[in-house]
């Protein structure tokens, strides 16, 4: 009997025993884990990377040996199809090689440290009510918490649930101040201490429920933007929230319903009561934050774009329709200009821009994407529009990154392979899968630097003026349309790919450095960590690096929240991010034209 072998899957949490002759790739699939494998496990579309953390796999193969750098060889990057575990292993799956997650982006960065959050419990006893002492509730616990915190207020919509508890828990209650001497709350027995973390995308929200004692998620969740039905991006939401006031407040009334929404399922998920939760912190652009906070964004979708409000801000959560604790506070952080919001300081913070010692870029790839460069000497940024090309819009068979969604193409040996979320049948392309089909059609020669098609190349059909590449047939059974990629495609990836690189430039040359002077190159946003960064870089989109230079970092704005929520110390880190920030307008550097249309060659050359 051949031996068995226990291999863990982090950060996923699945474990599995196979046979000792067993890939990780097949162990993987046997664990449920959808591991990318475009080529099926013969080594060749380099797709299926993992890192071991913990046990002994085979040495590594000569496969192995090209596609890792000695660096990334060290720290223990594998393939997952090469690789065969000869002891009991425990192995790391980044969330580029993984094509059945649910797309939403929640993992971010995990906060390692000690919480010291904005909010605490403070343990009051009091003596009862009796014949000779009638003092109302209220002003026996003002003056029973005088020695600990002189002033506070009680709200009396709070004495609905403390009174009751005062009577049941013999006289003693724990309440909850925020920093600022304000009740927040009442937690009953053995409650925890919970708080809320939550980024406001365009298209999705991203909501976390954090433990503000151990500092754990206890749960997260995401959930489509509903203002989407309202407008793709945000010009098309500031456009409808102009048309009245009406459909202004209906944009924010949809929102609040969802996030509602997301706070019931995400309590549930947790065993929490949704009036546990004492704290917030909520990131977001300038337009769905102003959105959210029911502040003006009429100017934002007018020149000069600026927004009606920069500084960070606290505002009852009461007063914004939400269901927490009746006295919480949510903290909105800084909004940077009208197209850098609080998300991206926050995805800053989280970074660790405020005091990196290296050169650092962070690119946060959106229908919008902002871009930070952080040297020794000081910290700038800009907002490209980039458009919704990334996220399978305005693209000819184009779908967001869910169920049936092309997310790899690869060529090889004369042959297109793709795989798709769910490993389904192909409905259509998302982001990722359109940026490997274009860098793969350059890399073949069936488009030119240009994004021409060229002339005779297999698959390529024509229609009038109109090229266009079939990656995938028809099916006429099933009633299944061609996948193609047509030059109107190859023109938009061109565009966003284009708008993200002069964005860089400009901001390198604002700061009179070289590209190659980036020592960590960070991509961040559900885009950045699925690209396949060899393709992204094949077509130019950003400067030629070393690989080992580059980081996908997830949802790092959700993660700027959570770190915000637990540690107070972090929303002062936030506030003097934006205080040092110099903010470049791309559209007024009289580079800027010149330097976009040298992006929108799809090679990697040096853009001067
Ligand atoms: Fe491992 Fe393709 S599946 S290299």
């Amino acid at each position: 009997m051949k031996e068995s072998i226990r291999v863990d899957f982090e950060p996923i949490g699945r474990r599995v025993r196979v046979d000792a002759d067993t890939s990780i790739l097949t162990a993987a699939r046997k664990a449920g884990i959808g591991i990318t494998a475009v080529c099926n496990g013969q080594g060749t579309c380099h797709q299926c990377v993992i890192r071991l953390v913990s046990g002994k796999l085979n040495p590594l193969t000569d496969i192995e040996k090209s596609v890792f750098s000695p660096q990334k060889q060290s720290e223990g990057w594998r393939l997952a199809c090469q690789t065969i575990p000869i002891s009991d292993v425990s192995l790391e799956v980044p969330p580029q090689s993984i094509s059945t997650q649910q797309r939403l982006q929640l993992e971010g960065q995990q906060f390692e440290g000690d919480p010291a959050p904005a909010v605490r419990v403070v343990r009051v006893s009091i003596e009862p009510a009796s014949p000779m002492d009638l003092r109302a509730d209220q002003t026996r616990l003002k003056d029973a918490l005088e020695t600990i915190r002189p002033a506070v207020d009680i709200p009396i919509r709070q004495l609905d649930k403390i009174s009751p508890l005062l009577r049941t828990q013999g006289w003693q209650v724990d309440l909850v101040l925020n920093e600022n001497g304000t009740l927040t709350g009442c937690l009953g027995a053995d409650k925890r201490l919970v708080g809320l973390a939550l980024d406001i995308g365009t298209t999705k929200l991203a909501a976390y429920l954090v433990d503000l004692e151990s500092g754990k998620t206890m749960a997260k969740m995401g959930e489509v933007n509903p203002q989407i039905s309202y407008g793709e991006d945000v010009i098309s939401r500031i456009a409808y929230a102009n048309q009245s006031d009406t459909k202004k407040a209906a944009l924010q009334k949809v929102l609040r319903i969802a996030i509602n929404r997301l706070i019931k399922r995400l309590c549930k998920n947790a065993h929490v009561q949704p009036d546990q939760i004492m704290d917030a912190v909520v990131v977001g652009n300038t337009a769905m934050h102003h959105l959210f906070a029911g502040l003006p964004v009429r100017q934002l979708g007018e020149a000069p774009y600026v927004p009606g409000v920069s500084d960070s801000l606290y505002l009852p959560a009461h007063e914004l329709g939400l269901d927490l604790s009746p006295g919480a506070l949510v903290y909105l952080p800084p909004n940077i200009a009208g197209f850098v919001g609080s998300d991206h300081i926050s995805a800053d913070l989280a970074c660790g821009l405020l005091d990196a010692g290296e050169t650092t870029m962070l690119v946060d790839i959106g229908t919008n994407t902002e871009i930070t460069l952080r040297t020794p000497l000081g910290i700038s940024c800009c907002s490209c529009a980039s458009g919704p090309a990334f996220e399978g819009a305005h693209i000819h068979s184009g779908m967001r990154a869910a169920a049936g969604a092309i997310e790899r193409v690869f060529f090889n040996s004369g042959q297109w392979n793709y795989t798709t979320i769910g490993q389904g049948p192909p409905a259509g392309i998302c982001g990722s899968g359109i940026l490997d089909a274009v860098a793969e059609m350059r890399r073949v020669g069936i488009i030119d630097e240009r994004g021409v098609f060229q002339p005779g190349q297999a698959g390529v059909e024509k229609q009038g003026h109109l090229s266009s590449f079939q990656l995938v047939p028809a099916d006429p059974v099933n009633n299944v349309d061609a996948i193609q990629v047509t030059r109107k495609d190859v023109n938009e990836i061109q565009l966003a790919k284009a708008a993200i690189r002069a964005g860089i430039e400009i901001l390198l040359k604002e700061s009179q450095l070289e590209a190659n002077q980036i020592q960590r190159f960070i991509v961040a946003g559900a885009f950045g960590t699925y690209l396949h960064l060899p393709s992204a870089l094949a077509i130019g989109m950003f400067p030629p690096l070393p690989e080992e230079r580059f980081f996908q970092a997830g949802n790092a704005a959700g993660a700027g929240a959570r770190y915000m929520l637990l540690v107070n110390e972090f929303r002062k880190q936030a506030e003097a991010l934006y205080g040092r920030m110099k903010y470049i307008e791309l559209t007024i550097q009289k580079d800027f034209q010149e330097t976009y249309m040298a992006s929108l060659l799809l090679d990697n050359q040096p853009i001067k």
